[in-house]
Order: structure tokens, then sequence, then C-alpha cells
């Protein structure tokens, strides 16, 4: 008693990951499947897990503005709304999506029998409106060629990115995560000279080495995508993954940001969306389209577990759960395995 677990937002990168994105069919039924998922997840995670615990199988689970009413009565966490389009240079499209499974692994196997499991006991309750696969590709780059994920945040500062405190006490150990589905032009980006991909990423191609500040365009996406507020560094956790089809041509990566709030990642998109002075939008969105865009609560794994499948009444505010209460103020921290013990998190609205 005392402690908020937060759901494995910060698991390790992993090489391989299934991304479903839902929507949930009409109907109580429906909405009562899916809360009785809610608390057997875990047990679903370790019974596939097990069969090979280094593999670090972790499975997230958030669900869309819309669904969170159908699906809970009670406080709604107070930044969860739609995912806002951006018509600016270019176009964030917002797409359908109720509920996200987000399932990670060092092997694409576990992944896939987590999914099978997972959709095989809401088959009925949910339509899969996109299901991508991702995998790690050469030194951890994207397709386009460049290492992704270096300048994640790690440790502390991870959780301090991602899981929500007391400025929200009644979902402390959330997150927010937005994801999106970016297909790529390869022919038109690799005719672009590699000091110029150098100079739109922010970083070297083949070193992973950061370009200086005064060597960087301000359109670069590391400038673009870095937010400051009152001096301090707004970060996000990143797990991007490639994806494709050789067949069809689709070479492509799946964004996926966690924040506490997804203000700070809805700035990002809007510097590279409209730009920062407007027109000063981000240069791989000339060869990069998103082809989804959604937005997720990503609720406590303490949450999950007290959800009732037949109430869609609230489940007990871990925040104001008597265990809780006791917890003396500043005794614990969260730590960047997911686990949480609530104490004096940092009030932080962004
Ligand atoms: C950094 C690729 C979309 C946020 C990076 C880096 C690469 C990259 C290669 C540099 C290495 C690193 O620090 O990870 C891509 C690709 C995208 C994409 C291929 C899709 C086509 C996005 C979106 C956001 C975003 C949609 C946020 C809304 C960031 C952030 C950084 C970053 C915060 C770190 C900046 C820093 O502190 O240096 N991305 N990215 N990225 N990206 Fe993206």
């Amino acid at each position: 008693m005392g402690s908020i677990e937060s759901q494995p937002v910060a698991a390790r990168l992993s090489r391989s990951a299934i991304f479903i994105v839902a929507t949930l069919n009409e109907g109580e039924e429906s909405a009562r499947a899916v809360r009785a998922l809610c608390g057997d997840l875990p047990a679903l995670v370790r019974a596939v897990g097990f069969r090979d615990l280094d593999s670090g199988l972790s499975c997230v689970l958030g669900f869309g503005s819309q669904a969170w009413d159908r699906l809970f009565d009670g406080p709604r966490p107070k930044d969860l709304h739609p995912f806002r389009e951006i018509n600016g240079e270019h176009h964030a499209v917002s797409t359908p999506g109720d509920v996200l499974f987000h399932i990670r692994a060092t092997r694409m196997d576990l992944c896939f029998e987590l999914a099978t499991q997972i959709m095989s006991r809401l088959a009925a309750a949910l339509r899969v409106v996109d299901e991508t696969h991702g995998f790690k590709y050469f030194d951890d780059r994207d397709l386009i060629g460049f290492v992704d994920g270096t300048e994640n945040p790690v440790g502390e500062a991870c959780v301090d990115a991602a899981i929500i405190g007391d400025e929200d006490a009644a979902f402390t150990g959330g997150s927010y995560v937005i994801v999106q589905k970016y297909l790529h032009d390869l022919d038109k980006w690799n005719q672009i000279p590699t000091e110029k991909q150098e100079g739109i990423i922010g970083r070297k191609k083949l070193s992973d080495i950061e370009l200086d500040d005064a060597a960087k365009p301000p359109f670069a996406h590391n400038v673009l995508t870095t937010i400051v507020e009152n001096g301090k560094q707004l970060e996000i956790i990143r797990d991007n993954m490639p994806f494709g089809s050789v067949g069809k041509g689709e070479f492509g990566t799946y964004f996926i940001g966690y924040a506490r709030s997804p203000h700070r990642i809805e700035r990002m998109l809007e510097n590279m969306f409209i730009g920062n002075p407007p027109g000063n939008y981000d240069r791989l969105l000339d060869v990069s389209r998103a082809v989804t865009g959604s937005l997720f609560f990503v609720p406590s794994a303490t949450f999950l577990d007290s959800v009732e499948p037949d109430e869609a009444g609230p489940p007990a505010s871990p925040a104001q759960s008597e265990g809780a209460a006791a917890t003396p103020a500043g005794s614990q921290r969260p730590r960047s395995d997911g686990s949480l013990g609530i104490g004096s998190l940092k009030q932080e609205g962004q």
C-alpha cells in the first residue's frame, strides 16, 4: 500500500515493437471487455514474458479522450483531448484511436504472441485501425540513416519528463502519449547531399555527434524540438521505430512520444509543422508525411489494477488512498523502472 506504480513507459528501448491503435466498438459489452482486460494485462505480460525473461517484454495501454468517457466515470485526466490536427507548412493529420497498445521486447515473437493474446480477448470489442510492427535498424538508425533516440532523457530525468507528479493528483503516475506514423520518400531524401541532411537533423550522420549550435540551421530538427520554459528544457521520452514493406515501397518511422503533459509534444509539433517563427519549419517534413496522429492517456498500473469490469465508476484515486496519504512527503521518488512512490513530486504544468 502507499505506492503508485506507473506503466512501463520508461521501459528500455527495444529491438522490436508492435503498435496497435484500435477504436472501441458500440455497446456496453465492448467497454466491459476492455475494462476486464485492464486488471488482467500484467498476468498476460507475465505469462508470455516468462518464456524469455531477458526479452524485457512490456506493454503500455493508453486510452483516447472519447473512449475515456465511455470507459470510466469520475475525474478525467486534466489534459486529455483528441489529437489536434495542424495545418501549417505541412499537415499533421488527426486520425481515430480509442485504445493504444505499445508492446516492446528484444524479440518480435514475444511481441507477436502478446498482441495475439490481447486481441483474442478483445476481438469483438475493438476494431484495429492501425497495426505497425517496428524493428531496430543498424546502429539504432531510422530508415533515413540517422541514429534515433540519442538525446532521450535517462534515469531520474526520464521519469521527470514523462510521469505525472502532483500536478494532477488523481492521476499521479500516469503519462500522455502521442503517436504518428510517418512515411518517407527515400528516393527524394537520398538525393539530398549528406551535409545538407545533417543540417536538417542537426547531427552528424555517421558519428551521431551533435552539430555545433553555430553550424545548425535554424530549422534543424533538434532545434525545433528543443522546448525551453523558464530556463528548463521540457523533455519527452521517444521510442521511434522503423517499419516498412519493401514490396509496397513503404519506408517509415513510427513516432511515439511520452510526456507528463501533452503540451510540450504539441509545441514540438507546431514548431515542426508551422515553424518557429512560422515558416521556419522542419525540412524533414518535405520528405516525411504524417499519415496518422492520435493522443492517449496512459493511467498508472495501479489505476489499471483497480478497474472493475462492471463499473464504469472511478477506481479509487491513488493519490487519495489511505496509504498514499500516509507516505511522508519527499520520502520516495519515482524510479525509472516504472515503479513510483508517492512523494513530493515537483509541480509542473507543462
Ligand atoms: C531527435 C528523427 C519525429 C522529437 C531526433 C533525432 C533524429 C530524429 C534522428 C536525433 C537523435 C536523437 O536525439 O534521437 C525523427 C524522425 C521523425 C521524428 C525520422 C519522423 C519522421 C519527431 C517528432 C517529434 C520529435 C514528431 C516530437 C513531436 C524529437 C526530440 C529530439 C529528436 C525531442 C531530441 C532533440 C534534442 O534534444 O537534441 N529525431 N524524429 N521527433 N526528435 Fe525526432
